[in-house]
């Protein structure tokens, strides 16, 4: 399999089980079972228990390695355990870390408690600044750079390979949170990052039914090293949940365009309003990466920001809606909204969140597979 493109891949993923069902089941079995006997086993590989390694989470792993183009992965049980997989594969006690400084809220809260348990000194910088970040990089030990992009809820465009080339002419190591994009449009490590984290729980499972993540690395030594540190703090995945991961999979491509078409037109509908001040979405020639996320990017996900001219007006809206609901995940096939500031970044100051372009009525849209009119009448209702 290892010629194919990624939505071939994603279209047989029991072909990348460790080993092949007698039965040809066209799903691989979920082996929901704590412990393996080892009398039974006469091939090399050897099952213990399933924390360390499970045939159902290695098909699902052996997949996310392959599509990555990496050297190995770990599912882990939610997203954001896969940020402190990383983490806690990485850094040590006094450590420095450089991220850019809109991220995730709760990669954020995360940094937050690594700096107060193991004294973890982390840098906030505008990535798109390259001076800023090697100026950052030259004065202080970082072991580790990490980035999202597009930035979430910003949606910042970041040069992941300008990026990468810097960190490694410092000898740190680059990460990157594929979960918005995926790796159907972009592929962090073919552009020189040495991992690509993300979370599950959104599009790629794509129904809004389980949360869970991955971590695929780029060499076998950084993918035996994540391999250990997530058998010794008990961060992978459980069976069960990584077969209803493994039901979205091979939709991921259709899903991925009808999210762009549909967020495009929403995106360019709320432009012409005179309630609304700026609408950020990477895919419009407005926004100031639109070049690099096109190049960068195969799809661009139906994530986007719009700023009401004030909260009480974007609350009114997300009150009369009638199909977007008020959640604060993203890439289901349901339309959803929140304000970042209330939700997703109430750990943000308002400094931190002025300085990534986020006001308190900015209302993050995460664009379904309804059918556009419905959403936009929808919209046209709620403003009324
Ligand atoms: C960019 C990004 N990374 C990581 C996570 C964490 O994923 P999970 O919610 O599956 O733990 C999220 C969740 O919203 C996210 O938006």
């Amino acid at each position: 399999m290892n010629n194919f493109k990624v939505e071939t891949a994603l279209s047989h993923i029991t072909k990348y089980a460790p080993f092949e069902d007698i039965a040809g089941a066209s799903h691989f079995p979920i082996y929901n079972t704590a412990t393996f006997d080892l009398k039974k086993q006469k091939g090399n590989k050897i099952y213990d228990y399933t924390r360390s390694d499970n045939p159902t989470r290695e098909t699902l792993e052996n997949l996310f390695t392959k599509v990555e183009n990496g050297s190995g992965c770990v599912c882990t049980h939610t997203g954001i355990a896969c940020v402190a997989l990383l983490f806690e594969t990485v850094l040590k006690a006094n450590s420095h870390i450089l991220v850019e400084a809109d991220c995730y809220g709760g990669t954020f809260r995360l940094l937050k408690v690594f700096k107060e348990k193991y004294n973890i000194t982390v840098h906030f910088a505008d990535f798109l600044d390259f001076e800023q970040l090697e100026e950052i990089l030259k004065n202080n030990p970082i072991d580790l750079v990490l980035c999202e992009s597009p930035t979430n809820p910003g949606l910042k465009i970041i040069d992941l390979k300008e990026v990468a080339t810097l960190t490694h002419k410092y000898n740190s190591l680059f990460a990157v949170d594929n979960s918005l994009a995926t790796f159907i449009s972009q592929k962090p490590l073919e552009l020189g990052a040495d991992f690509s984290l993300f979370s599950t729980t959104k599009y790629i499972s794509g129904h809004g039914a389980v949360v869970a993540g991955a971590i695929v690395a780029k060499t076998k030594e950084l993918a035996e090293k994540i391999h250990y540190y997530a058998n010794a703090h008990g961060r992978s995945q459980n069976p069960m949940d990584v077969y209803l991961i493994t039901l979205g999979i091979p939709t991921l491509k259709i899903r991925m365009k009808e999210h762009q078409k549909n967020s495009i037109k929403i995106a360019k509908f709320l432009k012409k309003q005179e309630y609304i001040t700026k609408v950020t979405h990477p895919a419009l020639k407005s926004h100031p990466q639109h070049k690099l996320a096109k190049e960068q990017m195969r799809y661009i996900p139906g994530v986007f920001c719009a700023n009401f001219s004030s909260l009480e007006l974007a609350e009114k809206f997300i009150e009369n809606t009638k199909i977007f609901g008020e959640k604060c995940s993203f890439g289901s096939a349901d339309s959803r909204v929140e304000i970042p500031a209330k939700i997703s970044h109430a750990s943000f100051s308002k400094e931190e969140l002025e300085a990534i372009g986020i006001e308190e009525g900015t209302v993050r849209f995460s664009i379904g597979l309804e059918n556009v009119k419905d959403l936009i009448a929808d919209i046209k209702q709620a403003i009324k």
